[in-house]
């Protein structure tokens, strides 16, 4: 087995898909939590490294048997970016809207009940539907544009880019902190209940998305530009 102990979170989370999914069954957060040694993460959740290695290395080895995958690390940036706008920036297109509504819908219904709750959800929600909006417009108009044509200066964006995602990933944890981990109230009617199995959902691929972008694509892009300026 590899030394892993100096290895980051966002490092082991690129090597593959099955890595995230381990992070996301032990709570690690391996998108805005990135950059943390992998050894401290673990260790913060009460977890024991060395099996949360072999964990990540036996997922990693069941997926590279199960099917012949894209290695993001390799395919070429239209490829990769294609993925994040097709997959990932569709997603929060289709799926924002739709929780808002179901959000409307559920304070409409269970406001009496569940009113200062749901007011805090929506709140903490719209703040960040907004902010996605406008960020997923920005790396498609102004980001992803200029790493295609290997830009020199992207580092800028990127940062701000990156700020932006350490948001989106504050207002999920309030998300889950005020729905107490999506646990639905017993009361929950059909929509309470696609509410919280949908916000939910929304994480998940939020932190996919995050990830394909802090950990493969940026870093990618910004050592691309490095090389072809020479530096
Ligand atoms: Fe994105
Ligand atoms: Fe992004």
């Amino acid at each position: 087995m590899t030394a892993h102990s100096e290895r980051t979170v966002g490092e082991l989370a690129a090597r593959s898909l099955a890595a995230t999914r381990v992070f996301e069954d032990h709570g690690i957060d391996f998108c805005c939590g990135g950059a943390k040694p992998f050894d401290e993460a673990c260790r913060e959740k009460r977890l024991d490294p060395a099996s949360v290695l072999l964990e990540i290395e036996s997922a990693i080895a069941k997926e590279a048997a199960a099917s012949q995958r894209t290695d993001w690390n390799m395919a070429p940036f239209e490829t990769l970016i294609d993925h994040i706008v097709t997959r990932h920036h569709s997603y929060l297109r289709e799926e924002l809207p739709r929780l808002a509504s179901w959000i409307a819908a559920v304070r409409r219904a269970h406001g009496e009940r569940d009113g200062v709750l749901l007011e805090q959800l929506d709140a903490a929600f719209t703040a960040m539907k907004d902010e996605l909006d406008q960020h997923i417009r920005k790396e498609e108009v102004v980001l992803f544009p200029a790493i295609l044509r290997s830009e020199g200066w992207i580092a800028q964006p990127i940062a701000m880019m990156e700020h932006e995602h350490d948001s989106a990933g504050r207002a999920l944890d309030e998300l889950r902190r005020l729905t107490g981990n999506y646990q639905q109230p017993a009361h929950a009617c059909a929509t309470y209940r696609a509410l919280y199995a949908g916000l939910a959902a929304l994480e998940a691929d939020l932190h996919l998305h995050i990830h394909l972008e802090n950990n493969i694509l940026f870093p990618r892009a910004k050592a691309e530009t490095s090389r072809s300026r020479g530096c």
